[in-house]
């Protein structure tokens, strides 16, 4: 017998249906709430609301632990390869060797942009940062792919837009950053893997190969892995929303870029690195900074920590920070902002100010440590987060359009002016 719940409203008691998730999580389900009672529920930030029923990723913010369609991300991130992962988030499944053959070798049919494409980013100035010239770049794509405006396009259609999407992001996340540098673009090459071809396009030269290191390409996999999906934050809701109004997928991406670049979210990669460099600049006084985050009328955060789910750690925070001494000490790298963000941690995890309000590093913490010492810019980890989110984007689209998920509209109360009188100009 499922549970109800009993609400009373002006003297009168309704009974509202509870519904029960795989993992035991519950949710009482006001779908039909106004329509019974006249109220509507309100919940800034979507605190304590579910947006939708989900197959794709289950997380325990208390427990701290995040299963991509029921594989755990500790297993995910040691076994196995991104393109598996995106497999798995996108279709469900794990692919079999058949299956993850096609998936690659479809995708690498696809990494190429139009040539036309490259006189966009000739108008970026230099300075451009790499998190615009992508959105802007990936909502281009559905010019060039008017097919893809189609809403009602077959299944067929929608995979080769899906195929498009995971080829030919990373090329144009690429060459955002060789356009920053004024470098000459580098080509995708059908023989390296999508961590490998990346890495080329980054950092290979006209005048010489890159030297693809096992080591930096394994570390890439781990952090693209990590970052793949992570249910309804702020872009995926983003990307679910554009995308209930029936969108293209490319726009609908394009806003998930777009919200992922907030400081609060994916941004905070790159501002945990400018923080750290900040107080190793500043002589490494790690109390003096914790104590400006402490206080309220200092405008200082301490970025990568904190987390609106995760109230006891973040499982991926934990993987990077092992891979940090791992791959750090694999490349003979010594950063001093390693020691400077285990010092940060561990003062802060001692203070009752965080300790009271469940702060922890979240996945933005350590990142930047490992994208730096694989050679990553700083204004690029951001497109790292995005490249690592893209499959989990493509997946949460994917299950809101195969599920006719209605249009999304939130209602609101209103606490403006009540009705009143036109006052003519010359009376005002
Ligand atoms: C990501 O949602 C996801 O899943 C996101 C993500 C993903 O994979 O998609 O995990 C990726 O976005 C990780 C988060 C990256 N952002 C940062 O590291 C920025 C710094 N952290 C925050 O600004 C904050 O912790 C959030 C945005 C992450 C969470 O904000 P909440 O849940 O709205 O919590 P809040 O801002 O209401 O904070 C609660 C209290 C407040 O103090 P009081 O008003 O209760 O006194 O904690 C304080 C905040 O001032 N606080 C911090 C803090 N984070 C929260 N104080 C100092 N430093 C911080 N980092």
């Amino acid at each position: 017998m499922s549970e109800i719940a009993k609400i009373e409203l002006d003297g009168k008691v309704y009974e509202l249906p509870v519904i029960e998730g795989s993992e035991n999580e519950k949710a009482i389900d006001i779908s039909k709430l106004r329509e019974l009672t006249g109220y509507i529920t309100i919940d800034t930030g979507y605190k304590n609301t579910g947006a939708t029923k989900s197959s794709i990723t289950f997380l325990d913010g208390e427990l701290g632990i995040l299963h991509y369609r029921g594989y755990s991300i500790e297993q995910l991130a040691e076994k196995a390869s991104f393109p598996e992962v995106a497999h798995l988030l996108i279709y469900g499944e794990l692919p079999n060797q058949t299956e993850l053959n096609d998936f690659e070798s479809s995708i690498k049919k696809h990494t190429l942009v139009h040539e036309d494409m490259k006189q966009f980013f000739e108008a970026y100035p230099a300075q451009a940062h790499p998190m615009g010239v992508l959105s802007s770049m990936i909502s281009s794509l559905a010019t060039f792919y008017p097919e893809s405006l189609d809403p009602n396009r077959s299944t067929e259609a929608k995979n080769l837009t899906v195929h498009r999407l995971l080829a030919k992001l990373p090329t144009l996340a690429a060459w955002a950053y060789k356009n920053s540098m004024r470098h000459k673009f580098m080509y995708p090459r059908n023989n390296y893997n999508y961590c490998e071809n990346f890495l080329h396009m980054m950092f290979a030269m006209p005048t010489e190969d890159y030297h693809v290191d096992p080591i930096i390409v394994s570390a890439l996999n781990k952090l693209l892995i990590l970052h793949a999906d992570h249910e309804q934050n702020c872009s995926t809701s983003t990307v679910r929303i554009v995308g209930s109004s029936q969108a293209n997928l490319y726009s609908t991406v394009s806003a998930g870029i777009s919200a992922l670049w907030g400081p609060l979210h994916g941004g905070a990669n790159q501002e945990v690195i400018e923080m750290l460099e900040q107080i190793h600049n500043d002589g490494g006084n790690v109390d003096k900074w914790v104590l400006k985050a402490k206080d309220k009328e200092d405008p200082f955060r301490l970025m990568g920590f904190g987390h609106r789910v995760y109230k006891n750690f973040d499982p991926r925070a934990n993987i990077i920070k092992k891979a940090c001494d791992d791959v750090l000490q694999k490349l003979g790298v010594n950063d001093p902002l390693l020691a400077i963000a285990k010092k940060l941690e561990k003062v802060a995890l001692e203070d009752e100010y965080f300790k009271s309000r469940n702060l922890y590093p979240n996945v933005d913490f350590y990142s930047g440590i490992i994208y730096k010492a694989i050679g990553i810019p700083t204004e690029m980890f951001t497109v790292m987060f995005a490249l690592g989110r893209l499959p989990g984007w493509i997946a949460q689209w994917k299950e809101m359009t195969e599920n006719k998920e209605p249009i999304g509209r939130p209602r609101q109360v209103y606490i403006g002016k009540t009705s009143r009188e036109y006052v003519p100009l010359s009376k005002r």
